[in-house]
């Protein structure tokens, strides 16, 4: 059990490292299979291998439990390696695996971390490495002048996030996100130091109020440490910034695949009711054919803020309105807030009450404050049974019709001086008991578990979608994340960018913000540069607050609506593309929305370019985020870049001047690269996708590349019995043939595609025959550069004979 001393609370870098009682002095060690546990005077710690380049440091001090309890972050692996070597002088203890060599200095236990070839990949701050002050444990390391740091989830600023304290409290922030507001709603306690051969990640595995200092004050280390716990973090050594988090991945989970549905466009207000309403708004999505898969349904549905109740007045009969907009193709998401409406008529609260299931003092007490309904209980996520129970709470809503849940005021978000709950508050977590000072930031994480198995029971062989606000590490495993209350200011466009490619970074692919900006009246040139951004981020919901003037697509007129529905559309023409980016995701952890320095991690241009992004590996993205710009400057790595919409050919490595009317944002296609792209679609599933169109984006001659495409059913977990399809594209450009070859890798899914439209950009010799597998294609299109023609999907191979 935790004891609840009061720590000083708030940003306390300026903590003076001096004061800590640093770590010296090893007593004696011990080797025990896949780890070394050393001991000290007042301190144990132990350096535990999972694999030959990913280690863990566990720390405590004597006044602590030494203990290997890891976080609800951390799934279970099954990681472990015990092939290391170790050796001893006078000074150094030695640890060689097949990856790396560790050397620690003995007297301060000052850590170094080498690759095989020899080279310094990560070492301790020289003059102290770990120590602690009272309850707070802190490690130091040492940074080079041209390290970028990456990850630590949803915060804002550059991308490269050094120079600045950083908190890890998840916290409802209401005030304008900008460069500086810290903390936000989500703390996920990863940090990528970026160099351009050796990267490496450390994952500091602790759920109290931690902290992340990268030279705040100019000082030559950075540090992290937390309020409570032990000192418990994860080495991951890269050498590439994909392959560290892969293997952050592999600790903390990746996104599982979620339903494609949820990959469409959303529709949200604070708050969409009465029913009428909502029919008139799927009737001018439909009237209109802007592409819509989802409503999200905000607290006012409720009854008195009660959650899973429905307001019968302004809603008499909600199971009919689901199905209604569920035939023209339009999900339901329905808000959910963790509090508890305390109200001895109510049955949720009656039911938490009679057993047990909400958090309260010491004394018995249970905790109450207020939010929206007024005074609340609160579930207490930690135990099983309290998860259990509010899984159970999904079925209702599932037989209502509703397809995914949005958490939201889970950091938990309580209107007092606080912001959240009393940290003298206990937690059970069964039988291993703490205060909310521990289990703050897992709040919403372990509500999002529960929420997410719910669904998944409840819904017959679907997958469920759930939104969260806050979370903690492997928060990815259960939901979606949006960033919160942002603002229809343009400055919150430019912020959207690193923020989500760091969260990206951090493991939460499927991330987005509030398209239009939720607080504050947008407008439509701001809606349009926001729309153009939101469809190629990986969650795309238009949301606003309850005071907002309206802020659909046709809310600014005409001029705007068009602009707004392109986008939309592209958003439905990339589909394909983009359920395949999250297939990926959820194999390897690498982000759908990834920042340039992942993709070409040599161009020292990218470190930190912080406002255009990579969707996938080949295609670039680049908003505008300015008012009153027709223009665009880029960035173009080496290479030759489309610009898709005129495909004009642009040479990298260097800046170029782009036009940007409204009605365009820039987005450039890796030459070599072979894009899917599907027809309109008004809704995911509203037909069969008859023909799929590949574009290959050629380079000069003798040049190949190649695609590999996932499918299935976008919908059921069959694909976990293996109905799914990949199929791999590929071709090679040589001086007087192309060869395109269709590969198909496992074929268990009866997919949709009848034909592949082959569009072959930049050929500047004309085709002079085609023969697809075996025979002569007689019927193709030739005109400026491009030749086009369609082919049957069980088609092998086809051979353009060039004049
Ligand atoms: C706060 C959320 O961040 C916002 O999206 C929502 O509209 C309001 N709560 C009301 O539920």
């Amino acid at each position: 059990m935790d004891n609840s001393e009061t720590l000083l609370q708030g940003k306390s870098s300026r903590d003076d490292s001096i004061d800590y009682h640093k770590l010296s002095g090893i007593l004696n060690y011990k080797i025990e299979d896949n780890q070394i546990r050393f001991n000290f005077k007042n301190a144990s710690l132990v350096i535990r291998f999972l694999t030959a380049d990913i280690f863990r440091i566990i720390m405590a001090n004597s006044k602590q439990q030494f203990n290997y309890k890891s976080t609800e972050a951390v799934i279970d692996h099954n990681l472990s390696y015990n092939d290391f070597k170790f050796e001893e002088n006078n000074k150094e203890l030695i640890i060689k695996t097949e990856k790396l060599v560790i050397k620690i200095e003995k007297e301060k236990f000052f850590l170094q971390v080498f690759n095989k070839e020899g080279k310094l990949i990560h070492q301790d701050y020289s003059k102290y490495s770990l120590g602690w002050k009272k309850k707070k444990l802190r490690a130091w390391k040492s940074f080079k002048n041209n390290e970028r740091f990456y990850g630590l989830g949803e915060k804002t600023g550059w991308l490269d996030k050094k120079g600045r304290l950083y908190e890890m409290w998840n916290h409802d922030t209401f005030v304008p996100h900008v460069s500086d507001t810290d903390p936000l709603y989500q703390s996920i306690p990863f940090l990528i130091s970026f160099n351009q051969n050796n990267s490496y990640g450390i994952y500091f595995d602790n759920s109290y109020r931690t902290y992340f200092d990268l030279g705040s004050e100019g000082q030559p280390y950075y540090s992290f440490w937390a309020e409570g716990g032990v000192l418990d973090y994860y080495f991951f050594n890269g050498p590439s910034l994909k392959e560290v988090i892969s293997k952050y991945s592999k600790i903390t989970g990746t996104m599982p695949l979620a339903p494609k549905w949820s990959l469409g466009y959303h529709q949200s207000r604070y708050s969409y009711y009465p029913q009428a309403k909502v029919a008139e708004l799927v009737k001018k999505f439909r009237d209109k054919e802007i592409p819509c898969d989802a409503f999200h349904f905000d607290i006012h549905y409720m009854d008195q803020y009660k959650i899973y109740t429905w307001n019968e007045d302004r809603f008499p009969d909600p199971a009919a309105m689901i199905s209604k907009m569920g035939k023209e193709g339009i999900k339901a998401v329905t808000i959910i807030d963790p509090g508890i409406k305390k109200d001895p008529e109510y049955k949720l609260y009656q039911e938490g009450m009679e057993n047990d299931y909400f958090c309260k003092y010491l004394d018995g007490k249970v905790f109450i404050d207020k939010v929206w309904p007024g005074n609340c209980a609160f579930p207490d996520f930690t135990q099983a049974k309290v998860r259990n129970w509010w899984s159970g709470l999904q079925q209702d809503f599932v037989e209502l019709g509703v397809k995914g849940i949005w958490n939201d005021m889970n950091e938990p978000a309580v209107f007092n001086e606080e912001d959240t709950m009393d940290l003298a508050v206990m937690h059970q977590n069964d039988g291993d008991s703490g205060t909310h000072r521990r289990f703050h930031n897992l709040y919403g994480l372990l509500e999002d578990q529960a929420t997410y198995k719910g669904l998944k029971e409840s819904l017959d062989n679907e997958r469920p979608f759930v939104l969260t606000r806050a979370g903690f590490a492997g928060i990815q495993r259960y939901s979606a994340v949006w960033t919160g209350d942002n603002r229809s200011f343009w400055d919150n466009l430019k912020l959207a960018m690193p923020m989500l490619m760091n969260m990206g970074m951090s493991g939460i692919s499927f991330c987005g913000t509030d398209v239009g900006g939720f607080t504050g009246n947008s407008n439509g040139e701001l809606l349009c540069r926001w729309t153009q951004l939101g469809a190629f981020s990986p969650f795309f919901r238009n949301h606003c607050e309850v005071r907002a003037i309206s802020q659909e697509p046709w809310s600014f007129g005409k001029k705007y609506e068009k602009i707004i529905k392109k986008y939309i559309e592209l958003r439905y023409k990339f589909i394909t593309h983009l359920y395949n980016l999250f297939y990926q995701a959820s194999k390897t952890g690498i982000p759908v929305m990834r920042p340039l320095i992942m993709e070409f991690p040599e161009d020292e241009e990218c470190q930190n370019l912080s406002d255009q992004f990579m969707f996938g590996d080949s295609i670039m993205i680049a908003p505008v985020y300015q008012p009153d710009k027709d223009k665009r400057m880029i960035y173009l790595p080496e290479g030759k870049w489309f610009d898709f919409w005129t495909k004009e050919i642009y040479h990298g490595k260097k800046h170029i001047i782009i036009d940007a009317p409204l009605a365009t944002m820039p987005i450039l296609i890796k030459a070599g690269s072979i894009v899917p792209l599907n027809e309109k679609l008004n809704y995911i599933g509203e037909k069969e996708i008859e023909s799929l169109e590949l574009n290959i984006f050629l380079s000069e001659v003798n040049n190949s590349g190649s695609y590999e495409l996932y499918d299935d059913d976008g919908i059921s977990y069959d694909y976990q019995n293996g109905i799914y399809n990949i199929t791999k594209f590929d071709y090679k450009y040589t001086d007087n043939q192309i060869i395109f070859k269709i590969n198909s890798i496992q074929d268990n899914y009866q997919q949709e595609f009848k034909d592949y439209k082959l569009i072959f950009n930049n050929l500047t010799k004309e085709p002079l025959n085609i023969d697809v597998d075996n025979s002569k294609l007689t019927k193709f299109n030739y005109f400026n550069n491009s030749l086009e023609f369609k082919v049957p999907v069980t088609v092998n191979k086809i051979t353009i004979k060039l004049s």
